[in-house]
């Protein structure tokens, strides 16, 4: 059996976005619907098998409300990998997400594997219809019959897309509610660091 490679993930980014429902998905395949906020950080392991490896997580899940922004550095001054998180459905967490990635790019280990993941994709009232199929019909976007819950994208995929590829940094949407999404971020995060 392979020792395992460890690697120290600290995941970023706006209160309320999903940063530890995220993480409670990936360790315990599990969801809470109302979680309470993270206070200081939250830590974790997990591990993920590739196929040339085994990798162990040491995941910290910081505390996103603004009077814990100071902590950050103690938590992603020697991560290898982080994990920058927003809501597709509110715009603030997205330009919250982009100052966390400059303050890594500057601040954080010049080596170190950026992913940035919108969540909450479950609550887009989007059909995953084929690309190539837009639907202009007027009377097909009057709201009427939407169920409760369903939200407008805030946040184009394309263009967090088009920021994460001149940036350097993975990108991924996903919803911790149902899983989308959630193990790919952290396959492909392990996929990235290097070996030695
Ligand atoms: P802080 O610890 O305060 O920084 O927040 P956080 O980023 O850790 O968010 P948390 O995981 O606590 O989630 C905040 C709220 O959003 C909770 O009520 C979650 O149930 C909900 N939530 C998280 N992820 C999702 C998701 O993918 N879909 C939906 N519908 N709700 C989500
Ligand atoms: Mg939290």
């Amino acid at each position: 059996p392979q020792k395992p490679f460890q690697t120290k993930l600290v995941l970023l980014g706006e209160a309320a976005v999903g940063k530890s429902s995220v993480v409670l998905r990936f360790v315990q395949n599990d969801f809470q619907e109302n979680k309470e906020p993270t206070i200081g950080a939250a830590f974790l392991t997990q591990k993920c098998r590739l196929e040339d490896r085994l990798i162990k997580f040491e995941i910290w899940d910081t505390a996103g409300q603004e009077r814990f922004h100071s902590l950050a550095p103690m938590y992603y001054r020697n991560a290898q990998a982080s994990a920058v998180i927003y809501d597709v459905t509110k715009a603030s967490s997205f330009e919250k997400a982009k100052s966390w990635v400059k303050e890594l790019q500057r601040q954080a280990n010049p080596n170190i594997v950026i992913a940035l993941v919108g969540n909450k994709i479950d609550l887009l009232n989007e059909t995953t219809a084929e690309a190539g199929e837009e639907e202009e019909d007027e009377t097909a976007t009057a709201n009427e019959s939407t169920p409760s819950g369903d939200s407008a994208r805030a946040v184009p995929k394309d263009e967090a897309e088009a920021y994460a590829k001149e940036g350097g940094l993975l990108f991924f949407e996903t919803s911790a509610k149902t899983g989308e999404g959630v193990v790919e971020v952290f396959t492909e995060i392990a996929k990235k660091i290097p070996i030695d």
